[in-house]
């Protein structure tokens, strides 16, 4: 583009100042519709077609480098044309780069044109490649366009002219980021150069936190915040474009949980047993992803996590006739059961008796009643819950 724009410009001066005053004196002296339309087009990209500006006249602002087709019914849209501002006021537009007493050459060679007077791209190491090369017609028509800042198209469709608009956003993505999809890249990007990695216009641990806030993807009354959330590791789990699961989540639980948390330890071989919710990778049954309402990001009140899946009636019944066992009362579970996995019966965290002597005293067993069960499971007896006996007896 820019060794072509050199050969169109110097070779026919001549002719080309012979139009340029052709088309001003026709445009002046309001030659027919359809000439001045096929002179636009000659010299311009993008004209709009004569049938959108059907019933529609043009007016020109130059003040605000911008001409618009308004329409003479309110119903039809009205598009807009952006024009590049006049250099100072009152001067014509075309001379802001065309030199107008000098064969309407270009002031200088396109690569240093532009940046005569932008300082796009020529920052940092970080610039953009077109705009450190000065490629600015790459992306923007100096001559006018119906996008703001004078762009050749917008999203997907301007940048796709150099980058694979397929790996950006795969068809067959299941998640697309809102963004993305409305052809934003630059609430992200910086076209031209960025100090940050990936021309992003914040450091990836400050990027997301710029749309989303805190509140937005975790509860006020979060008691525990997940690590990687607290330090913006937020593409660990996430995309930025799309992905192939849904919340653009670059795998599913518990493979997601499992890139960062060993998974031996959550679904060991040896285990007796594995709680379903766990095998199944429904991790999030229990905990928040981001952060949680208790400790372990623990989603909800810790008995009410588990009673989203048991009967509650079954293990702390709200009846007045019936005692709970103490820590079944304080709704602590996990001082009994592992959510995750156990060497024992019943997600057991210990074999009875041992669990039980976690809180009672082993002396228990020198009295009458117990001295002959050491070896016995005392839950046949007890009611490890709850009962409407004395002593948390079954009967
Ligand atoms: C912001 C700078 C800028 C302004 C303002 C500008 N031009 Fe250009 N013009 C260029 C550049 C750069 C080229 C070289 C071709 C290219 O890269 O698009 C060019 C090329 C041209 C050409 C050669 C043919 C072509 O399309 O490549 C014509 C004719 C022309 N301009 C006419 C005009 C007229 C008429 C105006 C005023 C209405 C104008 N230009 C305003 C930058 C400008
Ligand atoms: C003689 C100085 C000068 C040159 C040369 C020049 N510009 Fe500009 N340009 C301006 C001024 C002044 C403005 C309006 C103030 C601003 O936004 O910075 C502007 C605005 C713009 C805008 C923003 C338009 C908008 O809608 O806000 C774009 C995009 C742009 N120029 C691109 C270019 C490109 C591309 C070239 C080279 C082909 C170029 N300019 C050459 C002075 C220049
Ligand atoms: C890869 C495409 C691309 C290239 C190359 C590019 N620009 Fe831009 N430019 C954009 C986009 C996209 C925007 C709109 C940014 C936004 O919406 O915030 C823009 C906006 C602008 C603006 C107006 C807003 C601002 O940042 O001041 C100017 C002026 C501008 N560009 C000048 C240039 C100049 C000069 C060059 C060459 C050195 C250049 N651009 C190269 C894509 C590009
Ligand atoms: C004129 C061609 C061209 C256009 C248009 C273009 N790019 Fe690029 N872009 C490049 C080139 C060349 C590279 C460097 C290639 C590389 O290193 O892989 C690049 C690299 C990038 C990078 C990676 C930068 C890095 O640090 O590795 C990002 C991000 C990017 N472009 C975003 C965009 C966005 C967003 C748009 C649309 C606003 C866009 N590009 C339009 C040519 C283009
Ligand atoms: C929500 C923020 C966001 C939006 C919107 C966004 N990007 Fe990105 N983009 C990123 C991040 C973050 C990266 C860094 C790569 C990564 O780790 O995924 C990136 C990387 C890139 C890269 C370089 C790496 C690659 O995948 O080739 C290109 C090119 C790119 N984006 C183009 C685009 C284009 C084009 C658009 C608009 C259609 C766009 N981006 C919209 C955040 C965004
Ligand atoms: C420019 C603003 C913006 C930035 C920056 C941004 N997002 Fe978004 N994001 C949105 C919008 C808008 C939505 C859709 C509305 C909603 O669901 O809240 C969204 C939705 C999401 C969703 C839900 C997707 C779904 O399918 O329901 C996730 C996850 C997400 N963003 C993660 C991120 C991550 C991670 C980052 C940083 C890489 C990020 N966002 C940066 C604007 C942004
Ligand atoms: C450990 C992995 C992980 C990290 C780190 C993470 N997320 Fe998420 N995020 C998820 C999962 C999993 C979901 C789906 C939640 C669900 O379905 O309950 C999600 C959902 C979301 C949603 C959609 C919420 C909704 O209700 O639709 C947004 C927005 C979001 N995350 C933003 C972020 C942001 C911003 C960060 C960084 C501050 C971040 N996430 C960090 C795993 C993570
Ligand atoms: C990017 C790495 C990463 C991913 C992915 C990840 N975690 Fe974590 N997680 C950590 C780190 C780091 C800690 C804190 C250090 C520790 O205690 O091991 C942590 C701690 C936790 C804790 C204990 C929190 C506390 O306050 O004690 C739970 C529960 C947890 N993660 C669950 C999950 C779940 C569920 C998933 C999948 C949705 C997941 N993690 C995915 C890195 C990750
Ligand atoms: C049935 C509910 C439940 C499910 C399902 C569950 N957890 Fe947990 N998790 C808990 C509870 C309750 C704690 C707190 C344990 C404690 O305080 O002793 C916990 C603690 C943790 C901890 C921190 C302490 C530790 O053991 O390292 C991590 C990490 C963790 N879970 C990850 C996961 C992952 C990964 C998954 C999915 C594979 C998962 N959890 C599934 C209930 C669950
Ligand atoms: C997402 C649903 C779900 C949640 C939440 C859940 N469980 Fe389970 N749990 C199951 C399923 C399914 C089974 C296996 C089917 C069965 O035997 O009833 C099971 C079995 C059990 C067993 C019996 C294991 C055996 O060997 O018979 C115990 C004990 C248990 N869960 C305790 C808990 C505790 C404590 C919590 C809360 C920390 C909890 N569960 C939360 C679904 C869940
Ligand atoms: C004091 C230890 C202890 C506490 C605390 C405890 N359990 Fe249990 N739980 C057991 C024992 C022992 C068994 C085996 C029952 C048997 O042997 O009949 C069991 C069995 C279970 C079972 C499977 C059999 C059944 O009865 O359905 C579930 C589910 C269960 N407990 C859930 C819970 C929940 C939910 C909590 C918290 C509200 C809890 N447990 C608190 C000791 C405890
Ligand atoms: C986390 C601690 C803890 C564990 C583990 C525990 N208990 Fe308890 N238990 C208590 C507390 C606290 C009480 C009420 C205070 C007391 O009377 O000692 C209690 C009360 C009892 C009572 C009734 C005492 C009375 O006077 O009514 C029986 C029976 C009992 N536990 C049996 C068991 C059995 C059997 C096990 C093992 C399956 C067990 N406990 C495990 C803490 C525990
Ligand atoms: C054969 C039935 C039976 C078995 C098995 C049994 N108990 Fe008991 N336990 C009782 C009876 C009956 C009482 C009523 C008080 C008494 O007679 O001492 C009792 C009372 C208790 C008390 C309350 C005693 C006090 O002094 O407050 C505790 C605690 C207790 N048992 C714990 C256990 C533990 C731990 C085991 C397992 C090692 C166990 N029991 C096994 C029948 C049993």
């Amino acid at each position: 583009m820019t060794t072509e724009g050199d050969k169109l410009v110097r070779p026919g001066y001549m002719s080309g100042m012979l139009l340029i005053s052709l088309l001003l004196v026709l445009w002046l002296t309001g030659c027919s519709r359809n000439t001045r339309h096929e002179l636009l087009t000659f010299f311009f990209d993008g004209v709009p077609p004569l049938d959108a500006g059907k019933n529609s006249s043009v007016t020109v602002d130059s003040s605000a480098g911008m001409v618009s087709l308004a329409a003479d019914t309110a119903s039809q849209a009205v598009p807009v044309w952006f024009f590049h501002p006049s250099k100072k006021e009152g001067q014509k537009e075309c001379a802001t780069c065309h030199d107008q007493r000098q064969s309407f050459r270009l002031f200088s060679d396109n690569e240093s044109l532009c940046i005569s007077c932008h300082e796009q791209g020529q920052q940092s190491d970080g610039a953009h490649s077109p705009a450190e090369d000065g490629d600015c017609t790459a992306c923007h028509d100096p001559h006018g366009t119906r996008n703001r800042y004078l762009l050749d198209a917008t999203g997907l469709e301007l940048c796709g002219q150099c980058h694979d608009a397929e790996d950006i956003r795969p068809p067959e993505a299941k998640s697309v980021h809102q963004p993305l999809a409305d052809g934003t890249c630059q609430s992200c990007h910086d076209p031209h150069d960025s100090a940050n990695e990936n021309l992003l216009l914040a450091t990836p641990e400050e990027l997301c936190s710029q749309c989303h806030k805190a509140g937005e993807f975790y509860p006020e009354q979060a008691v525990s915040v997940h690590s990687p959330v607290e330090d913006g590791e937020c593409m660990e789990c996430h995309s930025a474009h799309t992905a192939a699961n849904e919340k653009l989540l670059v795998a599913m639980p518990g493979a997601l949980c499992f890139q960062c948390h060993d998974e031996e330890e959550f679904e060991p071989e040896e285990a007796e047993a594995i709680h379903s919710p766990v095998e199944d990778g429904e991790c999030l049954e229990c905990h928040g992803a981001h952060a949680g309402r208790q400790e372990s990001l623990i989603k909800g009140p810790p008995a009410q996590t588990c009673f989203s899946c048991h009967d509650q009636e079954e293990i702390q019944p709200a009846d007045e006739t019936v005692t709970l066992h103490s820590p079944v009362e304080d709704d602590d579970c996990v001082a009994c059961h592992d959510p995750h996995n156990s060497q024992h019966e019943y997600l057991l965290t210990e074999k009875q008796p041992a669990l039980c002597f976690t809180c009672h005293d082993e002396d228990l067993l020198e009295d009458d009643t117990h001295a002959d069960q050491a070896q016995e499971t005392c839950s046949s007896c007890h009611n490890p819950h709850f009962s409407a006996q004395e002593y948390l007896m079954r009967q």
